[in-house]
């Protein structure tokens, strides 16, 4: 038997940032300015500093001006909400990213409420994200907008298909369980989603004909969970100890990668996959953000 068709999100990924890279410098020619991307970090996180310091580098690679304001640990939400006001009323900047998770002194919702809607990249405001559920365009959350192109990209078609979703994050399982019902190309799917109060998650997971596992546990999903041929997106990137590895950890899927592959047709890796997708569309949404803060769609 032929094995799986690996979903290689880092080649998609670098085919996309080339086509930024390039459009930016015809911008830059063009307007004289490039996208500007600021995210905000609160405290220090190993795994948020992480993720901060490929953006940034993302940012870099395609020309777009990037900055990253780094809050002490315990910053208010008071001031957490005047650095943010800040940025939506600064010109230059065309998106704001406040990472998550934030401290427990600061609430969320606020924070992301208060983020103007035109530079909402990431696609967490409520009103873009009903926009999305609506089916209206929109920033569509960069992780899920990255699993949308992985399937397109690889001609793997949705329509018609059954799609289970383990995991309901308003992050993941609720944007990609909207985009993959909506009456369009890259949806027509019949959506489940599995939580942590389903009952029997394997009986469902068995009967999908594309599986996405979401829910930040390590091999979550095993291979006697996978149907025969089904298409499998790994979003999980979960740090297991090793001290083999240089840096005393690996990064692990929610995905069973060795077992789950003789089932699968196609699946996406970890890293290598879901992971490097969600950069580059969050480059998109900054682009998209700059071009129309320009005039120029
Ligand atoms: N934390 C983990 N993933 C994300 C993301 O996509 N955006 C933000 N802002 N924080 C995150």
């Amino acid at each position: 038997m032929n094995g799986p068709t690996i979903i290689d999100g880092k080649a998609l990924s670098n085919k996309i940032k080339e086509n930024i890279r390039t459009e930016t410098e015809n911008f830059k020619k063009q307007t004289g300015k490039v996208p500007g991307l600021t995210v905000v970090i609160i405290g220090n996180d190993p795994a948020s500093q992480t993720y901060v310091a490929m953006k940034e580098k993302a940012c870099q690679y395609v020309g777009f001006s990037s900055s990253v304001i780094r809050l002490k640990a315990d910053t208010t939400e008071t001031e957490l909400l005047e650095c943010v006001k800040k940025l939506n009323e600064d010109n230059d900047v065309n998106g704001i990213l406040v990472q998550l998770p934030l401290p427990k002194n600061i609430n969320e919702d606020t924070v992301i409420n208060n983020i103007s809607v035109e530079k909402d990249v990431d696609g967490f405001h409520p009103f873009n994200v009903g926009k999305l559920l609506i089916g209206k365009p929109t920033f569509v959350s960069c992780t899920p907008y990255g699993i949308i192109k992985l399937l397109e990209e690889y001609g793997i078609s949705t329509e018609g298909k059954h799609a289970v979703i383990i995991g309901r994050s308003n992050i993941v399982g609720k944007p990609i369980a909207a985009l993959l019902m909506q009456k369009s190309k890259t949806g027509n799917a019949t959506v489940t989603i599995a939580h942590s109060r389903t009952k029997n998650i394997p009986e469902l997971t068995r009967q999908a004909d594309i599986l996405i596992a979401a829910i930040g546990k390590p091999d979550f999903v095993t291979s006697d969970m996978v149907k025969d041929g089904a298409v499998v997106i790994d979003v999980g990137i979960n740090r297991v100890d090793d001290e083999s590895a240089k840096r005393g950890y690996r990064l692990v899927g929610d995905v069973d990668f060795d077992a789950v592959k003789d089932k699968a047709s196609a699946i996406t890796p970890v890293p290598g996959g879901v992971g490097p997708m969600t950069i580059a569309m969050l480059l998109e949404n900054t682009l998209l953000s700059f071009k129309k803060a320009n005039d120029l769609i």
